[in-house]
């Protein structure tokens, strides 16, 4: 039997930062060495939230690519490509969306939830509505086994579920029912101890530099109650030392945790060891993101071969799905 396929999407409406490296494109590339993985720009559910805004979009799409090859995802291993050039994923969506029902929509908590944060983004549209539905279409297109996703989108995968079984119902099987797979990962806040995100401004990016960093990072709360060296710390409430868990090695972790509780080290040396962890890390990344950056050409190949390939299997799965609906 042939390797079990991995399907998964990223909406290009920005720059790549450390949330995104450390919490999802380092999984999808070690996921490549088990199965079969395709990974998308999804252009257009980036639509569904920066319609007035839709250069966002175009900026940040061959740059993601970018990123995503830099952090190690292998055009060898792995089929890259963009949603919207593939008009099929328009076509598969428009008639899931007909057997949709619209409570399953609207009772999406992921639906309600963005409705708040987005306020000012009007999303109470139709598109918005359907962005589950959209999504659907671009897991079943494929015939996804798994989908690695971050649990504020499991809501979304269940209704994937829901809709092929829908689909099995009324017509015939043809769709796997693709499970999650979780992102395992502890989860990295921004500088600013809230989530990661280029709206808060507290995201370090997969660009910056070392003097960047050590701007960010130096501008970084510690343990409040720790005003002064001599004051014992707690690391257990600082964001600096959530971030040495994931990018220090074990043992310097356990030193840095037992000297601060005894006030033995002092919050900005121990930001300057975190400095020169993360630069260490990116260090590699980016290394190859100024390799890309040189060789557009190679990336735009990847991308269009990418595209190439999974329309013969989108165009496949259509022609299954009318069938199966007599249409
Ligand atoms: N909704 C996903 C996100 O915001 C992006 C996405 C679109 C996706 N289509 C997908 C993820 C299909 C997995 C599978 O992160
Ligand atoms: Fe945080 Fe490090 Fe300061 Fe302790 S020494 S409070 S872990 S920054």
């Amino acid at each position: 039997m042939g390797k079990r396929r991995v399907v998964s999407g990223m909406r290009p409406t920005g720059k790549t930062h450390l949330g995104h490296i450390h919490g999802i494109l380092e999984n999808w590339r070690d996921l490549q060495d088990e199965y079969d993985c395709f990974y998308f720009a999804a252009d257009w559910h980036a639509l569904t939230s920066e319609y007035k805004n839709t250069s966002i979009i175009k900026e940040s799409l061959t740059e993601m690519f970018i990123d995503w090859l830099s952090v190690g995802l292998d055009p060898q291993r792995s089929t890259l490509f963009v949603q919207s050039w593939v008009k099929e994923h328009a076509e598969l969506h428009l008639l899931l969306s007909m057997i949709t029902p619209l409570g399953w929509l609207e009772r999406n908590p992921t639906y309600k939830e963005q409705q708040q944060e987005l306020l000012e983004k009007e999303v109470g549209t139709y598109g918005f509505l359907g962005y589950p539905v959209l999504q659907a279409a671009d897991i079943l297109m494929y015939k996804g086994n798994y989908v690695p996703v971050g649990r504020d989108q499991l809501p979304h995968l269940e209704i994937t579920r829901e809709i092929a079984r829908r689909f099995h119902y009324l017509y015939r099987e043809v769709f796997p029912l693709p499970e999650a797979l979780l992102t395992e990962v502890p989860v990295l806040l921004g500088t600013d101890g809230r989530k990661m995100s280029k709206s808060y401004n507290n995201a370090i990016y997969i660009s910056d530099t070392e003097d960047v960093l050590a701007t960010k990072i130096g501008q970084m709360i510690t343990d409040p109650q720790r005003g002064y060296k001599k004051d014992p710390g707690d690391p257990g409430v600082c964001s600096v030392f959530s971030y040495h868990r994931i990018y220090t090695e074990p043992d310097v972790i356990r030193e840095i945790d037992m000297e601060c509780r005894r006030a033995g080290i002092g919050c900005t040396e121990c930001k300057k060891i975190l400095v020169k962890r993360v630069k260490e890390h990116l260090a590699p990344i980016q290394e190859k993101r100024n390799y890309y950056l040189t060789h557009l050409e190679e990336v735009e190949e990847i991308i269009h071969e990418g595209t190439e390939q999974v329309r013969v299997v989108a165009q496949d799965t259509m022609s299954e799905v009318k069938e199966a609906m007599e249409i």
